[in-house]
């Protein structure tokens, strides 16, 4: 007898195979039991009737209890009721760990109950979805930048020179030397894309940030593309042509996920269109200030409700161009016409996601970049070989940096990006 998973069904209508699953759920009455089952691939329903197996297996089956864990077998066939569109006439089941008490019913449980068991409640129907969004976001990204030339660089975890400031970093002791778990691994993909054209990370990074918002994790996973000879107009076009290839990707092959979620195909696919709008940040600014905003002037960063404000304004993600060099990190370029602003942008999801992708375009002037990191009060030392990528063949170059689980919780239609991380490292967790 063949074992199969659940996904595969559709390859064996009328054969008898053996499934190794969970018990999701269950009813019975006096003459049929209903498991709900579920193997990881996807769910689906196990009928067991009375008068067509011995009684032991129908006693077995009206006693098990939620992922109690079990080797099934009968026959798959064809069930037109459900979605999925296809069951198993149970024919014997074998237990193989029980379960008592599971702690996560059917019914409504808070959330930091559920973040404690998030071992166990990954198990659930919308973690599964979401999760399988995630997978699809991360299979899509090797795709879009394989079919483009880009070659995958893995830059180090741990570092001694950082790239986004030094006020949430994680510091730890490398033999006799401090070192920090890398926020960014950007400074090394420079190094990279003037070593292989174009380049990109995938790879996880770490803010000690006093952030307890629904948009922070204090680990979370940043894909970094950085492309050399690419000035910041062409970056923003690899920008948008990914993340549309990204929302396109989840519509072709999260069918039952985002029917799980309840996402609105229609919204997602808005946002496949390009281009997407762009918006200096001086008119974002004049924007909000228009529209009441008293709380923001020329010179701030922008803080979630004006993220939000800025993104309800346009039907797809938003580009916000050229911030406050005061506001931004040190090796950005600066403007060519103006010493306030810096060559950078933001896109900013819509819906309220907020920030997906930070990104710039590189300074390349060897001394205009060493001022800034004496401005920025850096240790020269740790900077002198990214100093070397200017003194020998320096080039425009441009890149970004985008956050997985932002860009999953949007996707998803969630309300929390801790949900689209398997286990969350937040302000107050580290457990389980
Ligand atoms: O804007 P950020 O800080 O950009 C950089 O780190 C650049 N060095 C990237 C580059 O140019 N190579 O972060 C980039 C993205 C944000 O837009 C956001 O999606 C995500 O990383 N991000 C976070 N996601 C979850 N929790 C946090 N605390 C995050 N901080 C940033």
């Amino acid at each position: 007898m063949e074992q199969i998973q659940i996904i595969d069904s559709k390859n064996h209508v009328g054969e008898t195979v053996k499934i190794g699953a969970w018990i999701a759920n269950k009813r019975s009455s006096g003459k049929i039991a209903f498991l709900q089952l579920r193997d990881g691939t996807a769910y689906f329903q196990g009928i067991v009737v009375k008068s067509e197996v011995p009684e032991e297996v129908f006693q077995l089956a009206k006693s098990l209890t939620q992922e109690t864990s079990v080797w099934i077998t009968g026959e798959i066939r064809e069930d037109s009721r459900s979605k999925f569109g296809y069951e198993i006439g149970v024919t014997g089941i074998e237990v193989i760990g029980e379960s008592h008490d599971y702690p996560i019913t059917p019914k409504e449980h808070g959330t930091d109950f559920l973040m404690d068991h998030r071992h166990l409640w990954l198990r659930s129907s919308r973690q599964h979805a979401i999760m399988q969004i995630r997978n699809e976001i991360i299979r899509a990204t090797y795709e879009f930048f394989n079919n483009n030339n880009f070659v995958k660089i893995d830059p180090p975890i741990l570092t001694a020179s950082t790239a986004e400031g030094t006020t949430d970093l994680f510091e730890t002791n490398y033999f006799d030397q401090k070192a920090y778990l890398s926020q960014s691994g950007q400074l090394y993909m420079e190094a990279a894309a003037l070593a292989f054209g174009k380049v990109f990370s995938f790879g996880p990074t770490f803010r000690a940030e006093k952030s307890k918002t629904r948009r922070h994790l204090i680990e979370f996973w940043m894909i970094e593309p950085e492309m050399a000879f690419m000035h910041q107009e062409e970056s923003l076009e690899v920008q948008e042509q990914y993340v549309a290839f990204l929302v396109q990707s989840v519509l072709d092959n999260c069918d039952h996920a985002l029917d799980v979620l309840e996402r609105d195909r229609e919204v997602l696919k808005k946002y496949t269109q390009l281009p997407f709008p762009r918006i200096s940040y001086d008119e974002a600014v004049e924007l909000l200030k228009k529209n009441g905003f008293d709380d923001i002037e020329w010179g701030d960063d922008f803080g979630s409700p004006h993220e939000t404000f800025i993104a309800n304004s346009f039907d797809r993600p938003v580009f916000i161009l050229n911030y406050p060099k005061a506001i931004k990190a040190f090796y950005m370029k600066p403007h060519p016409t103006r010493d306030d602003v810096v060559i950078c942008a933001d896109m900013i999801a819509p819906e309220g996601y907020g920030e997906i992708i930070g990104g710039s375009e590189r300074a390349i002037d060897h001394d205009y970049l060493l001022e800034q990191i004496r401005n920025h009060n850096l240790d020269e030392k740790e900077y002198s070989w990214y100093l070397d990528l200017r003194r020998y063949g320096s080039v425009p170059h441009s890149g970004f940096g985008l956050g997985l689980e932002r860009t999953v919780t949007w996707l998803a239609g969630i309300e929390h990006v801790r949900e689209a991380s398997p286990f969350p490292r937040l302000l107050n967790r580290i457990y389980p």
